[in-house]
């Protein structure tokens, strides 16, 4: 019985200290303690001969030993891997990875920014103003007095009008000419701004309207500012936002804040001048308004209009995305749809 007991001991520690250095040598662990004809079989084997009022006790030590080699046995497999056969890391490096999925910039940033950066190279500044506006800077000082037909133009979000008559109407932008006003107000010439923005009118939601939409607005005011300036820096633009094949034509129209004012239209990028839906196969599709600013405005902010003149212009961001980037659906734009915003993942 004593002899048994140290035969266990030794066991215990052979198989303690055992090392494997590899699969098959674990496997050779398995089969020499665990296997049908193991050793730790063969010592449970002995228990017939134990006498009957030692066998509870024998037994425990027994099934401790049993636990023993398992536990060995368990701990050997986890760091034998036996795919390769040799020692390998429980976790395997070489897997790929879970994807990591990339967001992306808005398509009406991405197009913002580059009109931005476009600007900025002919030495424009960036401006920005407030979106809730007063009446003054959204109409009045822009030439628009408050029985001025042409405010029906603008269909406006008013937020509130002063009940006894005396401070501002405030309302939501309608363009960021309101940004301009505000630049005149704190600036000398000469100025050169761009004014990039949320806008808002009061439309009904459709593929073609919004009630808000982003527009880039730019002003220059110096001495000797002229209509060919205007042209040719929005020629500029245009090229470089649409490629140098692009062409431009002016038409004359109508903007209280500026005289003469004109818009102007390019080629169309859908179909190339052949005539699509979104050129209303015309070829042509109005991009901006412009125009030589109204002596009214500058005098507005006591800028002196017989030395100074400027220009002006204003065009939407989601035009020029729709045609850079064929959106033919504003209501895409803030839809916050993944499968729309994905394809912009990339483009910088
Ligand atoms: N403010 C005009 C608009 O919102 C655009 C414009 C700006 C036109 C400057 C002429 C000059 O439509």
């Amino acid at each position: 019985m004593e002899q048994l007991l140290q035969q266990i001991e030794k066991y215990k520690q052979e198989i303690t200290a055992f090392v494997a250095a590899g699969a098959e040598e674990v496997e050779q662990f398995r089969i020499k303690w665990l296997g049908t004809k193991g050793l730790v079989k063969s010592i449970m084997g002995e228990m017939k001969n134990v006498p009957n009022d030692q066998k509870k006790s024998f037994g425990q030590l027994l099934n401790e030993f049993k636990s023993v080699a398992e536990a060995k046995l368990e701990a050997l497999q986890q760091s034998h891997s036996p795919v390769t056969g040799t020692k390998a890391p429980a976790v395997d490096y070489a897997l790929p990875g879970d994807p990591v999925s990339v967001g992306s910039r808005h398509p009406l940033t991405l197009v913002r920014n580059e009109m931005v950066t476009i600007f900025k190279r002919l030495g424009f500044a960036v401006a920005e103003g407030p979106e809730i506006e007063d009446d003054w800077h959204n109409f009045g000082a822009m030439n628009l007095p408050e029985d001025h037909p042409a405010r029906d133009m603008q269909d406006t979000f008013y937020i509130r009008k002063p009940e006894d008559g005396n401070g501002p109407t405030w309302l939501l932008r309608t363009h960021t000419s309101s940004t301009q006003a505000r630049v005149m107000e704190e600036q000398k010439p000469p100025i050169r701004v761009i004014c990039p923005g949320r806008v808002y009118r009061n439309e009904t939601i459709s593929a073609r309207a919004h009630c808000f939409f982003h527009q880039v607005e730019g002003l220059y005011i110096d001495e000797n500012v002229s209509f060919a300036d205007l042209k040719q820096t929005l020629y500029f633009f245009v090229q470089e936002m649409f490629g140098k094949d692009v062409k431009v034509r002016f038409r004359p129209s109508y903007f209280p804040f500026t005289e003469p004012s004109a818009e102007m239209d390019i080629s169309c990028q859908i179909c190339g001048g052949s005539g699509c839906n979104i050129c209303k196969h015309t070829g042509w599709v109005e991009i901006l308004g412009s125009g030589m600013v109204h002596p009214k405005v500058l005098e507005n902010f006591g800028i002196d209009s017989n030395k100074y003149t400027g220009f002006a212009f204003g065009m939407g961001v989601e035009r020029i995305t729709q045609l850079k980037y064929q959106v033919n659906d504003l209501r895409l734009y803030s839809q916050n749809d993944i499968r729309f915003l994905k394809q912009f993942t990339g483009v910088v």
